[in-house]
């Protein structure tokens, strides 16, 4: 057997890797900018991660949800404190999609309705109802083209209220900062707006924090930026740094019935105690102030680069360590350039957006090292003409 070819994969493969650094089967190092598709969230072989993760290995990995699990809770009441949403429900899952497939059967099950607003540009995950409200046609086979699904404009609140109007909305479901469709974020303003017209409307508001979340943006949800409180809060990738879990957090106007949501591997032992552990660090290592420190650090540094060189950077966005960079033209070179001549892994929309991702433990050496030799990526390509 072989493995099913759906991964565009590059010529490298990382064997080793510790904090913000990872290293090829030939020994190459390279600095880690992406983290994995933002996974890695309290850097590579963290050793209290490390640590925690194999007491528990020697302990139990695993048993099943049929009985008593007091790392679930513990989890639990850590990430409420942490996330300041304490008096919210956690329901455990495996991944980011899962969470968003919870959460959407949560609210329909509450509401008794099936229709969902996303909007343009919206990724959500692969599964049934998360690739039905991602925004991309090409990833959506027959079988989920069913569920029943409508794109708004984000930012574009009367569009919105003219689809809610029609009184079949189940849910609204919006990234707390776009991610795959290149690092855009809702306005506060609109944000305020969309949580004022559900509450009005009777619609469940689901925020999709899985690659925005975690402190990546320097508050524990993006969406705290705008001030407001989701009915529903889905998570994963940085949660587990590696380890796969999904998390959905449900407010108390959610009443649990047995049997309504489960899963075999959801909140297993090892799944948990690599979650607390993320949390620990997070904690101890204040690494949500971090973020927001050496996020404006980064695109300060971005910014004197694109004042710099006049016709290559088109706009700097994100919040906190998540990081949209838009080149223009043949500038759009840079981020192969970056991989390959500088050793710098980063992530990539559409063909002309860089995304940064970086670990949340990156320090003002490695962003002044990335930034170096992106301004290096520029000049080698300027002075190739
Ligand atoms: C915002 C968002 N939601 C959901 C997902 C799906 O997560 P997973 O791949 O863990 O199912 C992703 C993955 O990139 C994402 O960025």
């Amino acid at each position: 057997m072989k493995t099913f070819d759906v991964y565009k994969l590059w010529p490298i493969e990382p064997i080793r890797a510790k904090g913000t650094r990872v290293w090829d089967i030939d020994n190459n190092e390279y600095l880690d900018f992406y983290g994995g598709h933002a996974v890695i969230s309290v850097g590579h072989c963290h050793p209290v991660y490390n640590k925690m993760i194999s007491t528990q290995l020697e302990m139990l990995s695993f048993y099943s949800n049929s009985v008593l699990n007091s790392l679930q809770t513990e989890l639990s009441e850590r990430l409420g404190r942490v996330s300041d949403y304490p008096d919210y429900s956690l329901f455990l899952s495996n991944s980011g999609a899962e969470a968003n497939e919870n959460a959407i059967k949560l609210a329909s099950f509450y509401t008794g309705k099936s229709r969902v607003l996303s909007f343009k540009g919206a990724f959500h995950g692969r599964t049934s109802g998360a690739v039905a409200m991602t925004d991309n046609p090409s990833i959506v086979s027959p079988f989920n083209s069913f569920h029943h699904v409508t794109f708004a404009t984000m930012n574009d609140i009367e569009g919105v209220k003219a689809e809610l109007s029609k009184g079949d909305y189940a849910a609204v479901i919006i990234e707390g900062i776009q991610g795959v469709a290149g690092i855009y974020t809702p306005d506060t303003m609109f944000m305020k707006a969309l949580r004022s017209l559900t509450t009005e409307m009777g619609v469940v508001l689901i925020v999709d924090e899985v690659q925005s979340g975690y402190a990546r943006t320097g508050k524990f949800f993006a969406h705290q930026h705008s001030g407001i409180k989701a009915d529903i809060v889905t998570t994963a990738k940085g949660m587990g740094n590696g380890f796969p879990i999904g998390g959905t957090l449900i407010s108390p106007i959610f009443k649990a019935v047995p049997g309504m949501l489960g899963s075999t591997f959801g909140g297993s032992h090892l799944a948990c105690a690599a979650a607390i552990a993320v949390l620990k660090i997070i904690e101890d290592e204040g690494l949500m102030e971090r973020a927001r420190v050496n996020g404006y650090f980064l695109k300060q540094e971005l910014n004197k680069i694109r004042m710099k060189y006049s016709g290559v950077i088109s706009d700097i966005r994100g919040e906190g360590l998540m990081v949209g960079i838009e080149m223009v033209g043949e500038f759009t070179k840079t981020r192969d350039m970056l991989l390959f001549n500088e050793r710098v892994f980063t992530g990539g929309a559409k063909s002309n957006i860089i995304r940064l991702l970086p670990p949340l433990t990156v320090t003002e050496i490695d962003i002044t090292d990335f930034t170096q030799r992106f301004e290096k990526c520029i000049i080698n390509i300027l002075e190739s003409n």
